[in-house]
């Protein structure tokens, strides 16, 4: 049965243009589907909304509030393009930066990275913040996909993909604050010693470079892949989410 009731659409508004929804939606996923962007990373239309990069920030009737878990209402006011907003979703883009490793133009991601795409659509220019360079290890133990966690923004995607899709649960994380970070599910902390595979959708799913396909390094060359094409915040298309309700966003 669905959990969204279709039969009746109402509207509200983001920076005064008019956004219909249907009851259980959020503002992030009406405002998607009526073709309106807001800059996000740990959304993704199949899972649960978590809530957790604070990209999605907007203003709901003066307040911040994370769009992609607060529930459209008729009638609200939402505040998303603007100059303060953007400028607050810099600021988070250059803390994911300076806390990963993200050496860009030798990363088999380029051009398909979201945290890249958005960081170009959203004008930043340098990280800001001091690099922290953590040391962080690569993982190439398994035979068809290779982690690295150098380039993890903690996005958590993979972890519901693996828990709500493949019911594996291979990844979680471990530790807290700065300390946080990806792990997988066995006692030697390899990926091969998992039950992983290169089919699952947690390895399909990563916005950045983490979990990349073994033997398929630069394919497509630099400068011709999907985010060098077009800026991230203009290439949304019809996909379905969790609840089923048609949006127009393309998965990472
Ligand atoms: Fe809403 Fe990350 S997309 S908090």
């Amino acid at each position: 049965m669905s959990l969204v009731d279709n039969s009746t659409s109402i509207s509200f508004l983001i920076d005064g243009e008019e956004i219909p929804f249907v009851k259980g939606q959020s503002i992030l996923q009406a405002a998607l589907a009526a073709g309106k962007y807001i800059p996000h990373l740990c959304y993704h239309p199949e899972f649960k909304p978590n809530g957790s990069c604070k990209l999605c920030t907007v203003k709901i009737n003066g307040r911040p509030g994370a769009s992609c878990i607060t529930q459209a209402e008729a009638g609200l006011s939402v505040e998303s393009d603007t100059p303060e907003i953007n400028d607050k979703r810099r600021t988070l883009l250059q803390m994911l930066l300076v806390e990963g490793n993200h050496f860009c133009p030798s990363c088999e991601k380029s051009g398909n990275c979201m945290l890249q795409a958005l960081a170009y659509d959203l004008g930043v220019m340098s990280p800001h913040f001091p690099q922290i360079f953590p040391v962080r290890l690569v993982d190439a133990s398994h035979s068809d996909i290779l982690l690295d966690f150098n380039r993890c923004i903690l996005c958590e995607i993979c972890v519901r993909a693996s828990d709500e899709v493949d019911h594996k649960n291979v990844f979680a994380f471990s530790g807290r604050g700065i300390t946080k970070h990806l792990i997988v599910n066995a006692e030697s902390g390899r990926l091969a010693d998992t039950d992983f595979l290169a089919t699952d959708k947690a390895a399909q799913v990563c916005p950045v470079g983490v979990i990349l396909p073994k033997r398929m390094g630069f394919t497509i060359p630099i400068g011709r892949r999907k985010f060098d094409e077009r800026p991230i915040s203009e290439q949304m298309e019809k996909v379905a989410d969790a609840a089923g309700i048609a949006i127009r966003e393309s998965s990472p």
